[in-house]
């Protein structure tokens, strides 16, 4: 019974995600939109001087979605032999990561691989980075996220580097109303936590960059406008 509720629930998210990211999407152009796929992000390019002595790069996109941030780093990394793993459960994103790799004349580095964080299986001792940007907390569980950062963890090889960006502890209220509303991802940890989870985790590895951001958004949903905060966690580390 409790299963089943919490299946519904995953489905329910899901539903609404990919109905979401399937708009933007398609109706989006990397890099020259007013959106959030206008620009890689910032922390991103900040990791591009760490691989400057490195001839081959395995890198690991966790929820690329259009390759926002793997088709820059594949641009910096275009006189290395560089591959980049982008893993994302929409077929959309997986399309479109393929095309913009083209566009960016980079499909040689680009491997786009439609699957789940879940499913997708971390060799240990693969990677030289791994990232995973607003994508972990779209794992079904807290289970599978903390399994997940420890497969990171194993999949990390030495000098390797883990960029991670995670919302945490979110709220959604309906802004007529002031209603809670069920924020609509899968996992929502409340930021000490989280923070405890990555150090528990990252034990030992030198921390680059660590900071949490409360951030606000009004967003429209079935109807009705709700506002959006979240606390963003920032976990920059090597082994
Ligand atoms: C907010 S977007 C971020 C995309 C990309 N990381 C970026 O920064 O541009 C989240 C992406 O994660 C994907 N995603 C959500 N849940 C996922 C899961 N469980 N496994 C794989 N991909 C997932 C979505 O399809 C979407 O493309």
């Amino acid at each position: 019974m409790w299963v089943q509720v919490l299946n519904d629930r995953i489905d329910r998210i899901r539903e609404n995600e990919k109905k979401s990211h399937t708009e933007i999407y398609q109706k989006e152009t990397l890099y020259s939109s007013n959106t959030w796929l206008g620009k890689t992000i910032k922390t991103v390019k900040e990791l591009v001087p760490y691989f400057e002595d490195y001839e081959i790069i395995r890198a690991l996109d966790l929820g690329a979605g259009v390759g926002r941030n793997s088709i820059f780093l594949a641009e910096q990394f275009r006189d290395k032999d560089c591959r980049i793993d982008c893993v994302d459960l929409l077929d959309i994103a997986i399309d479109k990561l393929k095309q913009n790799a083209a566009v960016h004349s980079v499909d040689n580095s680009i491997n786009g691989i439609t699957q789940s964080i879940e499913d997708y299986i971390i060799a240990p001792d693969s990677y030289d980075l791994i990232m995973a940007v607003s994508a972990l907390e779209h794992v079904d569980s807290e289970e599978s996220f903390v399994s997940k950062l420890k497969e990171i963890e194993e999949g990390i090889r030495d000098h390797g580097i883990v960029c991670l960006i995670i919302n945490s502890e979110i709220n959604e209220i309906n802004i007529e109303t002031s209603q809670e509303l069920e924020p609509q991802f899968e996992v929502n940890i409340s930021t000490e936590k989280m923070k405890n989870m990555l150090s528990d985790v990252f034990k030992n590895w030198t921390v680059i960059k660590e900071s949490v951001v409360n951030q606000k958004y009004e967003i429209p949903r079935d109807g009705i406008t709700s506002r959006l905060t979240t606390n963003v966690v920032t976990f920059v580390a090597q082994r």
